[in-house]
């Protein structure tokens, strides 16, 4: 089994804050004009069957620690209600849950959301996960003390709508809390290999490391009173070799999977390459053995205001 360590401050090791610049094969929208309903419709189909193939929550199981400390570094007590949205398996909310707070789990992968339920019986909390769409979340106004999500709601394809309703569904005074990996961090870069090896997105559907690219997270949740970021390590740590890793990704990960069933196999062979080299360029583990990834992620909270 993977471990995954826990994230540590970055200022321990950066003498001068900085603000990645993301490359523009990253960040560039593949076009100026947005996406139509028909493509949305096609794409989410298309990533709900992405997120539910392979199994997601063996993936999740690895970031618990990086969970853990995620929500201990938010305020939050028993009685608040809080929402995690793009919940998967449900790291955050049964953490959440544990600390007596009141709380609810959307995601729209049917069969990680019947892992959730399960890992919430286990443990008897009393958690509400809902199937359903971060861009239109079933929720009424102003429902929430806080919401958070964890590489979840940056995934999806138009953040404008996820910022319109992560506010709606916010109280005045309540807050938003995302982790979004970065375009140049680990996990950035691995997209990137995907992007190198498969066919673009629709035009109009910006790349999801822009969550994680603070001017844009900015300008996103402008309607949000306060706005703090910082950048967080997820150490990710794997007890086999990088070419393991890979293997463990193409078996459990969805886009890993995904981006694989979508070549032949002479372009196969040439995503596996990539993925061992970028996996054996960033192993920090100091043995070709075991293999550890200091993964980069921005930590954002924005408050609403009374
Ligand atoms: C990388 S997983 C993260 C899951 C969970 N937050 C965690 O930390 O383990 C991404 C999740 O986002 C969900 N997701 C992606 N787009 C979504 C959307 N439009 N609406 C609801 N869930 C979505 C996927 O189903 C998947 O569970």
């Amino acid at each position: 089994m993977t471990t995954i360590g826990n994230t540590q401050d970055l200022r321990r090791n950066a003498t001068l804050p900085r603000i990645p610049e993301p490359s523009n094969a990253t960040v560039v929208p593949s076009a100026s004009r947005s996406i139509s309903p028909v493509e949305v419709q096609t794409l989410k189909a298309r990533q709900k069957a992405m997120w539910e193939s392979g199994d997601y929550g063996q993936v999740a199981r690895s970031i618990v620690p990086c969970a853990e400390e995620f929500i201990a570094r938010l305020p939050l007590k028993p009685g608040m209600r809080v929402l995690d949205v793009a919940c998967g398996s449900g790291n955050l909310a049964i953490i959440a849950a544990r600390i007596g707070c009141v709380t609810s789990g959307v995601d729209f992968a049917t069969n990680l959301l019947v892992q959730a339920r399960e890992r919430a019986a286990t443990e008897g909390l009393d958690i509400d996960f809902v199937e359903g769409d971060a861009e239109a979340l079933p929720y009424s106004d102003a429902k929430f003390d806080a919401v958070i999500s964890m590489f979840g709601a940056m995934f999806t394809p138009r953040p404008d709508r996820v910022a319109a309703e992560f506010h709606r569904v916010t109280k005045p005074g309540g807050f938003v809390a995302m982790a979004n990996w970065t375009p140049d961090g680990f996990i950035g870069k691995m997209f990137e290999v995907f992007k190198a090896h498969l066919p673009p997105p629709p035009p109009g559907v910006p790349s999801a490391m822009l969550w994680g690219y603070e001017p844009t997270v900015r300008e996103r949740l402008q309607v949000f009173a306060e706005l703090k970021t910082d950048r967080r390590i997820a150490l990710m740590r794997f007890p086999f070799p990088p070419a393991e890793v890979v293997d463990f990704f193409r078996r459990y990960y969805g886009p890993t999977g995904r981006a694989f069933d979508a070549l032949t196999p002479e372009r196969q062979a040439a995503l596996y390459r990539a993925l061992v080299e970028l996996q054996t360029a960033h192993n920090s583990s100091g043995t070709p053995d075991t293999t550890e990834a200091r993964a980069e992620y921005l930590r954002v909270v924005a408050r609403r205001s009374e």
